[in-house]
């Protein structure tokens, strides 16, 4: 899918009646309360002679939320695809009749804020959405239009402001529908012999007004890494185990590596061994494919820049090892390498955007099976760390294969470690499909987490860390257990990970819930990718900031020498 800005007209301020528009196959225009359209709708209404206006007042679009109606239209614009951005019974916050088409000043309605984008909807005064619901109203604008025969796109739906509670300003509006574009089209047809034919939309040109056509360009480029970041982790979320084997994902992060210019090494049986990772080997022992240890770095910041590392659990296939899972959606644990394909998801999205920071990428592969060789309930395990541990439920091996991971990244001295993992059945139970369960040792990291996932509509929820759930991991015989039973079984996995997280600011995303969909939608949902990605936005952003004030010499002097931002952590908070 190819994406375009475009600043023409009908956005241009002065298009007016003479709006021109480049010859599309369709043109998107939202409608608002009381069906009424924006300025850039109307300039389209009149380029065909009133069309929409006439077929909106016969009521030809359903009154429901995101409803379509496809409206024919000339030689430029073939069609018009009218989508309703409200209810069309609901409150007019400018107080006009559904008559009334003439734009009013902006002025008269007090309860609408945020500037930017009713710059954009100059003159006419529409009531802002909320951010949830404008992803659904792209989604469900871009599937529709895909089912008709439309190859080339234009999209007003910069047009609509988002924001109840603060007003985001048009990238956000223009990420939510790049992601919104490639979530509608979808499509994991990759194992089948025959796919039905598709007509595909092939070039979507999202209108702003000219004003903003450099933000929109930088906008448009970030989401479009992001929403590539997350058709991959979808992609490979959704591959079999028979298909996507720790072999696999060493390779494809290699391919990777070479396509957008990261360092990328994968460490063998045998340097785990050396590396003497006793519990990451004991998860691969009962399994005929050979683990991997995949190492990927991206090197967009300062050379003396501490990293953020991202650890993914990468087990391929989690068949609960000799704790033998039932058979009732065991084909679903093939999802239990999400965390690694948001790893490789995140990294190709940073690098493809060029962001300016250094992220390290951390996946311990492996699959979970039960052979003779299979490591057995009660069998004790020395990890790198050099704690010992008694695995009492070869099903909790997430814990396992992380625990020598999390000790492994510290030799590169990151300011920051997040681990993503399908790790408990308990987070799902707690949290559901919603949030993803966030535990860490920094308050200020979870709240970052927090803040990307809302930006983001990938959100998480703070979990409990405190000491009290780590007397359930006691073991009589092992320095600790791997399970602490059934009890908020997804805070004591997590507490199991934080033994091996103690040297640095850590975070752990548990994604069991968010990672994929079971039923008729089953499938993977390439998330956390987008929080990830935002958050690493926010912190080179930050980064950037910082380099500048330290180079200017004013603050440089009151400043003095930067603490190091590794270090002490603070006391874990309880509660979300
Ligand atoms: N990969 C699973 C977690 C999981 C289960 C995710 C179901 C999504 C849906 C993990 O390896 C696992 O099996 N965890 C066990 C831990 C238990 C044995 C303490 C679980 O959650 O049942
Ligand atoms: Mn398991
Ligand atoms: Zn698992």
């Amino acid at each position: 899918m190819q994406f375009s800005i475009e600043t023409s007209s009908p956005f241009n301020p002065k298009g007016g009646r003479a709006a021109t528009i480049a010859p599309t196959d369709c043109v998107i225009v939202p409608v608002y309360a009381q069906r009424k359209l924006g300025p850039a709708g109307q300039a389209v209404d009149a380029l065909l002679g009133g069309a929409l206006i006439a077929a909106l007042a016969r009521h030809d679009l359903a009154e429901a939320l995101n409803s379509v109606l496809i409206v024919p239209g000339n030689d430029q614009v073939a069609r018009v695809l009218l989508i309703a951005a409200a209810k069309a019974e609901s409150a007019d916050p400018a107080g006009q009749s559904a008559a009334a088409q003439t734009p009013r000043r902006r002025g008269k309605a007090a309860s609408v804020t945020g500037p930017e984008l009713h710059r954009i909807a100059e003159g006419a005064v529409v009531a802002p959405v909320s951010e949830r619901a404008f992803s659904e109203l792209s989604r469900a604008a871009f599937r529709a239009a895909n089912t008709t025969g439309a190859k080339k796109l234009l999209s007003l739906l910069a047009e609509v402001p988002v924001g109840v509670e603060r007003a985001r300003p048009l990238a956000w509006n223009l990420q939510a529908q790049v992601l919104s574009a490639h979530d509608a089209t979808y499509r994991f047809d990759r194992l089948r012999s025959t796919t039905e034919p598709r007509h595909e939309v092939g070039a979507i040109a999202l209108a702003v007004p000219p004003a903003d056509a450099t933000a929109a360009a930088l906008a448009l480029r970030r989401a479009q890494a992001t929403a590539m970041g997350v058709t991959l982790a979808r992609d490979l979320g959704n591959l079999p185990g028979n298909y996507c084997t720790p072999t696999v994902l060493a390779n494809e992060a290699k391919a990777l590596a070479k396509r957008h210019g990261l360092k990328v090494q994968v460490l063998e049986r045998k340097q785990m061994q050396a590396l003497q990772m006793g519990s990451l080997l004991a998860v691969a022992q009962g399994s005929d494919e050979p683990p991997k240890l995949i190492v990927l770095e991206w090197r967009g910041g300062g050379r003396s820049e501490a990293p953020i590392a991202l650890v993914g659990k990468g087990v391929t296939f989690d068949s609960g090892g000799i704790s033998l899972k039932g058979g009732e959606g065991m084909d679903e644990m093939k999802f239990d390498m999400s965390g690694a394909g948001a790893v490789l998801g995140t990294l190709a999205a940073i690098a493809s955007m060029q962001l300016p920071i250094n992220v390290v990428g951390v996946i311990p592969a492996t699959e979970n099976m039960p052979s003779g060789r299979a490591v057995k309930p009660g069998d004790v395990v020395t990890s790198m760390s050099g704690k010992t541990i008694e695995i009492l439920n070869t099903d909790a091996e997430g814990r396992l294969i992380l625990c020598d991971a999390l000790t492994y990244v510290a030799r590169f001295e990151p300011s920051a470690v997040i681990d993503l993992a399908t790790l408990t059945g308990a987070c799902v139970i707690a949290l559901g499909h919603h949030h993803s369960g966030l535990f860490a040792n920094t308050d200020a990291l979870a709240a970052d987490l927090l803040a990307a996932g809302r930006d983001t509509l990938d959100t998480c929820w703070r979990m409990p860390l405190d000491d009290e759930y780590q007397e359930q991991l006691k073991s009589p015989f092992a320095d600790m257990a791997n399970i602490g039973g059934r009890p908020a079984g997804s805070v004591t996995a997590a507490c199991f990970l934080a033994r091996f997280a103690k040297g640095y600011q850590w975070a752990h995303l548990d994604i069991a819930g968010t990672a994929w969909k079971s039923g008729a939608a089953k499938g993977s949902t390439g998330r956390p990718v987008p929080m990830l990605t935002q958050f690493l936005i926010e912190r080179a952003d930050r980064n950037s900031t910082q380099a500048h004030a330290a180079k200017s010499p004013a603050t440089a002097a009151k400043r003095g020498p930067k603490p190091p931002s590794r270090g002490p952590v603070r006391a874990p908070r309880d509660g979300a």
